[in-house]
């Protein structure tokens, strides 16, 4: 038998055996009756049986065919093979798809589980078959397959309340192109140690969902909410470059797994121009953040009650698989104690604008839907800070001398992760919380140009300085009668919390009768506790015209508590 007949009857074979080493190796006690009968039904399936199967004389040449040949060849197999298949595999496949779902299940449900699971008599079909890249070491194909099934699956649904629920999913109708590597390769069948499966192209997913005996319209938007969960469970585990390994051989194919590749502190500054959802006073906002729509990785930011332009300042963590796909969501919704929460808006970032471990600052316009951003409706703006850094892996990179306070402490927060075992146990737990950034901050207001005009004399500009966690406050001088104020006038400012404090500054104009606003401008200090040192204007907010220039400077009095940083 050739190499490559070798394969393709590994291929067919590959769907059978695909799930169930998975399966050997993880299941516990518990789910060894399934198991058994799993295997028994597997074992009917030997390799022997499939090579009697796909004889000499009925096994052509698979290299020199036509594409379409491979295609018409290998579906006369699969549907020969099907039927023993859908035996086989069922029970696996349905213990595969449940802990597939098990991460994006919401919590209303307490669990879900299937109670029946078989896949139908229909085979899939594959619609194209190509050959990317043969070497050595990997043959990675992609292949477009198209499954038009009749299945009998019932998902049981546990709900919180302890009432299950069986919904029947049917009709499904998918369509997808699959690429498929196959490593390391070896001589005995079925020719390959591992398969690493990925979604390039979902061209159709679509599937009914029906109450068996009851009603679905039991909870409110329960259709809806297992429609979503079904689909991002699918689209975001295993869409390129998200992948699934699945061992055939007893072996180690970390080399195939996507790793988190680097950390991405995301700070929720602030919104503007919220709606305003609520009868009596205003909306309570808080956001939903996130890369990977999984639940345990999803992070909340607190309330803030009736607030139409609400200050978070508020920082989190996300690992990141890939930077050149992957993308952070945000939405805004407003606290209801008695209904379900609205919606005011959501936006999203694709991570491939970002340089690593260099700031980028976002205003980001909120739409009530990303899909159409073409919306007439205000929905306001969210203002983000995101800091992109790779795991660094040796710890005496040479780039480590000139970093910055805060790189060095995100740097050392990633390695303690990456020492305590697999990223994807648990959520990170949250070092911002407890990490506190010290330092001196000096702030030089240099000077303000275009202020308004406020009296006979024009105006007679300060300015005021907050910071806002920490309250500490400071006054400039008054400089008379000028719209274009020069101060030079430095303040120093001693910091606990850097990551969580926040300067606000405000120009007023003293008169003969009181004070008058000139603006207002904010800015966290994220920027600054990178940098060490920049110089930055602001335009004035809450007035017409006017534009302040700052100098900030950094100097970090953190305490030095890793021993591998004094190194
Ligand atoms: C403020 O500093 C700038 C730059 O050093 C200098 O050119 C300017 O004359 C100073 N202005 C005042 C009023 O001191």
């Amino acid at each position: 038998m050739s190499f490559f007949t070798g394969l393709v009857l590994g291929i067919v074979l590959g769907l059978a055996l695909m799930v169930s080493f998975k399966l050997l190796e993880r299941r516990r006690s518990s789910k060894k009756y399934q198991l058994a009968i799993a295997t028994a039904a597997l074992s009917r399936l030997t390799l022997n049986e499939l090579k009697k199967m796909f004889s000499k004389e009925t096994f052509p040449r698979w290299i020199v065919f036509s594409e379409n040949h491979k295609v018409a060849w290998l579906n006369y197999h699969l549907g020969k093979v099907w039927p023993y298949l859908d035996e086989a595999t069922s029970a696996v496949i349905k213990h595969m798809v449940e802990d597939m779902l098990e991460p994006y299940r919401p919590a209303i449900f307490s669990s879900l589980k299937f109670q029946r699971f078989t896949l139908g008599a229909v085979a899939p079909q594959f619609v194209g078959v190509q050959m990317i890249d043969t070497t050595d070491e990997e043959i990675v194909m992609e292949v477009e397959l198209q499954w038009d099934g009749n299945p009998k699956i019932v998902l049981a649904i546990r709900t919180a309340m302890g009432v299950t629920l069986p919904i029947k999913v049917k009709d499904i109708g998918f369509c997808g192109i699959f690429r498929l590597v196959f490593k390391p390769l070896v001589k005995e069948l079925p020719c390959f140690g591992a398969i690493m499966c990925s979604l390039r192209v979902q061209k159709k997913f679509d599937f009914k969902l029906k109450a068996v005996g009851g009603e679905i319209v039991s909870i409110p938007g329960l259709a809806g909410i297992l429609d979503v969960m079904i689909k991002t469970s699918l689209t975001d585990s295993l869409l390129w470059p998200m992948r699934k390994v699945i061992p055939i051989l007893p072996g180690d194919y970390r080399d195939l797994e996507l790793e988190p590749m680097g950390t991405l502190m995301v700070k929720l500054v602030q919104a503007k121009n919220l709606l305003n959802m609520d009868t009596f006073g205003k909306s309570d906002p808080y956001a939903i953040i996130f890369v990977r729509p999984i639940p345990k990785q999803m992070r909340k930011s607190r309330t803030i009650n009736n607030e139409l332009n609400p200050i978070w300042n508020e920082q989190f963590q996300f690992e990141v698989e890939d930077l050149a796909t992957q993308k952070l969501t945000i939405r805004i919704f407003d606290e209801d104690s008695l209904h379900t929460d609205d919606l005011l808006g959501c936006a999203q970032v694709p991570l491939n604008k970002l340089k690593p471990g260099i700031l980028a600052e976002f205003w980001l316009t909120l739409v009530e839907d990303l899909e159409n951003t073409m919306e007439a409706k205000h929905r306001g703006q969210v203002h983000l800070e995101l800091l992109y850094q790779p795991h660094v892996e040796d710890r005496r990179d040479v780039s480590t001398r000139s970093m910055t306070s805060l790189e060095r402490e995100i740097t050392r927060t990633m390695r303690q992760h990456s020492v305590h075992g697999s990223p994807f146990s648990l959520p990170p737990s949250r070092p911002e919380q407890h990490d506190f950034v010290r330092g001196v901050l000096s702030i030089k207001v240099l000077r303000a140009e275009n202020l308004m005009k406020v009296d006979s004399v024009g105006a007679n500009p300060y300015v005021k300085l907050l910071l806002k966690k920490s309250n500490q406050k400071k006054t400039s001088r008054v400089i008379n009668k000028n719209l274009n104020p020069e101060w030079n006038q430095s303040f120093h400012f001693l910091v606990e919390d850097a990551q969580h404090d926040m300067l606000v500054l405000e120009v007023r104009s003293r008169g003969t009768f009181g004070k008058h606003f000139l603006g207002r401008c904010g800015s966290t200090l994220s920027k600054v506790l990178l940098e060490g040192e920049y110089e930055a204007s602001f335009k004035l907010e809450g007035v017409e015209s006017g534009q302040i220039f700052l100098h900030f400077n950094w100097i970090s009095m953190s305490l030095q508590r890793q021993p591998f940083n004094n190194s």
